[in-house]
């Protein structure tokens, strides 16, 4: 790694000039933006016509760093909603879906073939939409059918408008009653943001920076990612979809309790030098067993020092903001510091294109 030709992975991450060789399309700029992305997605649910009845059941459809919106809304209703929330990635919906579900469609681009397809058979069968997007099919089909549209910011790659996309999925819940009031959780997650964008951004070196030690230490390890309570849990898929989009590299993750009963047994033996523990902690959604149980794993395995994040305090948007910050850095350092341009996704694309009716969809 640190050869006569190749720089050690911190230096490369401490030198601006080499940050924005490596990074030519500006990762590092969208993920330091996310708090201002969540205000202006906040302005712009706050303006649509959302409110409708209390619908019997929420389904977001929705794929990718779109469709994890929907796993978001899932979470923060775990604790507080009357009625189940559902996250649906692919092209069909469950049999239950009618007039009393509210169907949220959620696709940055609109034009995405599987959240297409599942709005069709939501329509048909009678259920309430609600669409999510920056444009495309989907904000024409909404239009068409005088369904509420919430039209975030254009312009980025999906997975860098989580924050555009996830507070319209949670507004259309709360003005359906699903959740209580949201914009206090909107305004603590977006002053989050803005100060894990501090500590964790790109002027911050190495030695001082949770995030770019992560990069560095994952580095030609395979990234075992876990997640506690229902916010670490989304937070562990947004770290593995995040490291596989950003860094091009696989990554196994799960969430906790759940892991102790199956991927624990992908491990026997110990880590290994090839392996790096995650553990992105929300202590505050976690059962009264959980920390011993945390205790148990790490003495089984034999880690007595994964890379740790803690969710820390505040309301459930705000905890899932700190983990998601580090996530979207350590992700994009990574891939920085492996060479590769952390914005392009070829193979997905070109998958997409293949498979979709509109082939050279915008990614
Ligand atoms: C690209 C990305 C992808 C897309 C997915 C669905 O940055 O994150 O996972 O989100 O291919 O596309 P959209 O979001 O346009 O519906």
């Amino acid at each position: 790694m640190s050869g006569s030709t190749t720089p050690p992975a911190s230096s490369v991450l401490d030198d601006p000039a080499e940050l924005a060789r490596r990074d030519p399309e500006a990762m590092l700029a969208e993920v330091a933006g996310a708090g201002g992305q969540a205000r202006v997605a906040l302005r712009a649910a706050q303006a649509a016509p959302l409110v409708g009845p209390l619908p019997e059941v929420v389904v977001v459809a929705g794929m990718g760093g779109s469709g994890i919106a929907g796993d978001v809304l899932a979470a923060l209703s775990f604790h507080e909603s009357a009625v189940p929330v559902l996250a649906v990635k692919g092209d069909r919906l469950p049999a239950f879906v009618g007039p009393g579900t509210l169907l949220v469609a959620v696709s940055y681009s609109g034009n995405t073939a599987e959240t297409l397809s599942a709005v069709e058979q939501g329509m048909a069968a009678g259920a309430r939409l609600v669409a999510v997007t920056s444009g495309g099919a989907l904000a024409e089909l909404a239009q068409s059918r005088g369904a509420p549209l919430v039209a975030v910011e254009g312009g980025r790659m999906p997975r860098a408008a989580l924050w555009s996309l996830v507070v319209p999925v949670c507004s259309a819940a709360e003005a359906v009653g699903v959740l209580p009031p949201l914009t206090d959780q909107v305004c603590a997650a977006a002053d989050v943001l803005d100060e894990e964008a501090a500590a964790l951004g790109p002027e911050v070196a190495t030695a001082d920076n949770p995030a770019k030690q992560a990069a560095v230490a994952l580095l030609d390890r395979l990234p075992v990612v876990w997640g506690s309570g229902q916010v670490g849990a989304v937070a562990a898929t947004r770290f593995r979809t995040q490291c596989n989009e950003n860094a091009k590299v696989p990554v196994v993750s799960g969430a906790l309790p759940e892991a102790d009963h199956n991927d624990v047994m992908g491990l026997e033996g110990g880590l290994g030098p090839g392996r790096e523990l995650v553990l992105l902690r929300d202590e505050a959604g976690e059962h009264d067993r959980d920390g011993r149980r945390i205790q148990a794993v790490l003495a089984a395995l034999g880690v007595a020092d994964p890379l740790l994040r803690m969710a820390g305090k505040g309301p459930d948007l705000a905890r899932l903001a700190r983990l998601t910050a580090f996530a979207d850095f350590t992700s994009t350092y990574l891939g920085i510091a492996r060479g590769v341009d952390p914005t392009p996704i070829r193979t997905l694309d070109q998958v997409k294109a293949a498979l979709s009716p509109r082939a050279g969809a915008p990614r």
